[in-house]
């Protein structure tokens, strides 16, 4: 299976509630502009604590609803924080079939940047999915920041997942990647936003902090530097440091299963 870069403990949760909350509103644009109110079985794919799959549930209303995510431990908190109207399933998305049905919706937000190969993924999808069966996509197309240890970041985790087969602005070759596939994009466009600084560095700070313990980062990047980086991330996520905005574009692709 792939490698989730970001982790899967308490501070790595804590920062998934903080995006959900950062992408909430441009998330249920999507939902309400490419999603089918009332579907069947609609699906979460890479949930993480489930913040995604209950905003799905909330807007389209789906007779079921489920989260599916690699990881064991936000599976468990999923269904510990969203109850029993949601299900919640331990599973390697880019594998078909999928554990708890067909879906006739498909979410993916923030996953595909994860994943090395997004043709064969997508291929997966349409073999998981029924006849005719949507998919929506939320990914991050560029982050441009004023302030150097914002940009800092950004190019360091990016030769990070780079080390990996990821891309960290996956939504730029996104349109490419559909053009190839079983999928038939019906809307896509890019969200561009201002975020301001310190929302963004809050966010970067609890990642840092975990991939700076991966092997790759430890072997290849300046321990000095890293340390650096944290304590100029503390300082503009507290806002002791002014650093003005990051500008996020992110790609959103409704696109349907062809037959
Ligand atoms: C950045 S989080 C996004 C969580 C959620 N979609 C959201 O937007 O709030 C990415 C999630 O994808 C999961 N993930 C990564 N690779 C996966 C795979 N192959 N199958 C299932 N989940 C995966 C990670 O465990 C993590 O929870």
């Amino acid at each position: 299976m792939n490698r989730y870069t970001f982790g899967d403990d308490d501070r790595a949760a804590a920062r998934l509630r903080l995006l959900a909350e950062t992408y909430e509103v441009v998330t249920r644009d999507l939902l309400a502009r490419g999603g089918v109110p009332g579907c069947g079985l609609a699906a979460d794919l890479g949930c993480g604590g489930g913040w995604s799959t209950r905003l799905l549930r909330d807007v389209l209303r789906p007779v079921r609803t489920v989260g599916l995510d690699a990881s064991e431990r936000f599976v468990a908190e999923a269904r510990r924080r969203h109850g029993p109207g949601l299900e919640f399933e331990v599973h390697d998305v880019t594998r078909a079939p999928f554990p708890a049905g067909t879906p006739e919706l498909l979410l993916c937000r923030f996953l595909l940047t994860h994943l090395p190969d997004t043709g064969a993924v997508l291929g997966a999808w349409a073999a998981a999915a029924a006849p005719g069966a949507r998919l929506l996509v939320h990914e991050t197309e560029s982050l441009r920041a004023e302030h150097p240890s914002l940009a800092r970041y950004y190019a360091l985790v990016a030769r990070l997942q780079e080390h990996y087969g990821q891309v960290l602005e996956v939504g730029a070759s996104l349109e490419a990647a559909f053009a190839a596939s079983a999928w038939r994009v019906t809307d896509s466009r890019t969200v561009a936003r201002e975020i301001p600084a310190p929302r963004m560095a809050e966010l970067h700070l609890a990642n840092l902090r975990t991939w700076r313990e991966d092997e790759y980062a430890q072997r290849t990047f300046d321990r000095a530097e890293l340390d650096g980086l944290e304590r100029a991330l503390e300082r503009i996520a507290a806002g002791a440091e002014p650093a003005g905005t990051v500008r996020n574009a992110v790609r959103q692709i409704v696109a349907g299963r062809r037959s």
